[in-house]
């Protein structure tokens, strides 16, 4: 199978089993904020991170069904993370997936609670015993455990913590460097780790899985803050311009452009050499190296 065929095939799965996921149970008048979740939700996406925590659990020698739940969780927290970052107080941006951001369509209040509901339905999913049948009890617990820090404070939440304080005030290699860790990197690893988990690979596999997905978070945000200068707004869904309008401290404004692609180039190759633990890579390397090609 290709990259795009793999990827395809898993971005089909996850769609599929969100939108069964983003139904009310029972409808107490509370549908729209089902709607808005589905609106972000189901805009397409590249689905990076469920693909991650598929393509690990199976080469990890797992079932991907098992992983599917928290793979559907962590995109949950994902679209749930940029629906708050696209709000007026946060980014203020207004288009997102090609589509108009979630508050641009369906108010403030609705878009802070379609992320706020969407980030509870992701712990209510992995945490779902009827949803998680080939998982033991114990590794569910860790799952949900390795999600909860991920995107908190110590994971996601610190890193736009990080990242508005960042703004119009220069900080060191050092800091952006922790910033885009926790900001982007941490769902990142989460991805690699909850694949590692449920597929029930060894110790030194999942370093080495988190390794790769350290380097690749590092390299897939480097190229988010390359594209915000040099993309395409239609090709990228998004605005192009935001971190400028916002002072954001990037790497493109401490490095410039050349040394940023150079890094993203150099840490693509770093991420796939990280895997020796693993006999089969599948589409991993190949996917480490697109990275510095994406136009999206
Ligand atoms: C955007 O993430 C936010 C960042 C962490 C850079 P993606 O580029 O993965 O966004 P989607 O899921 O494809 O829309
Ligand atoms: C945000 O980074 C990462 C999140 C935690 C949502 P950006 O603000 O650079 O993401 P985009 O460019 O809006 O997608
Ligand atoms: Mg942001
Ligand atoms: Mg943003
Ligand atoms: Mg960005």
């Amino acid at each position: 199978m290709t990259l795009n065929e793999r990827l395809t095939s898993y971005s089909a799965l996850v769609e599929a089993k969100l939108s069964d996921y983003l139904r009310p149970q029972k409808d107490s008048g509370q549908g729209i904020v089902y709607e808005a979740c589905r609106y972000s939700a189901m805009a397409g996406g590249k689905r990076l991170r469920p693909a991650l925590v598929l393509e690990f659990c199976r080469l990890s020698g797992g079932h991907i069904e098992a992983a599917l739940p928290f793979a559907c969780a962590l995109e949950m927290i994902h679209t749930y993370s940029l629906i708050h970052d696209d709000l007026p107080c946060m980014d203020d941006d207004d288009l997102r997936r090609g589509k108009p951001t979630n508050h641009k369509v369906y108010g403030e209040a609705i878009a802070v609670l379609a992320g706020d509901g969407l980030l509870n339905l992701a712990f209510e999913t992995a945490s779902d015993p009827a949803n998680t049948l080939r998982v033991p009890a114990e590794v569910q617990l860790r799952a949900v455990r390795v999600l909860s820090r991920a995107s908190g404070m110590d994971g996601m939440i610190g890193g736009q913590i990080l990242d508005m304080q960042a703004e119009e005030h220069p900080i060191s290699r050092e800091q952006l460097r922790t910033l885009q860790e926790l900001k982007t990197g941490a769902l990142i690893c989460a991805a690699a780790q909850l694949g590692c988990l449920i597929g029930g690979a060894t110790a030194e596999q999942e370093a080495a899985a988190l390794e790769y997905a350290r380097c690749i978070g590092l390299a897939f945000q480097i190229q988010d803050d390359i594209l915000d200068i040099e993309g395409d707004e239609a090709a990228l869904g998004k605005p192009i311009g935001s971190d400028a309008e916002n002072g954001k401290s990037t790497y493109p404004s401490l490095l410039g452009l050349e040394r940023c692609h150079a890094l993203v180039d150099e840490l693509s190759e770093q991420a796939s050499a990280a895997l020796k633990p693993f006999s089969d890579t599948g589409m991993l390397p190949e996917l480490a190296m697109s990275l510095a090609s994406r136009k999206s």
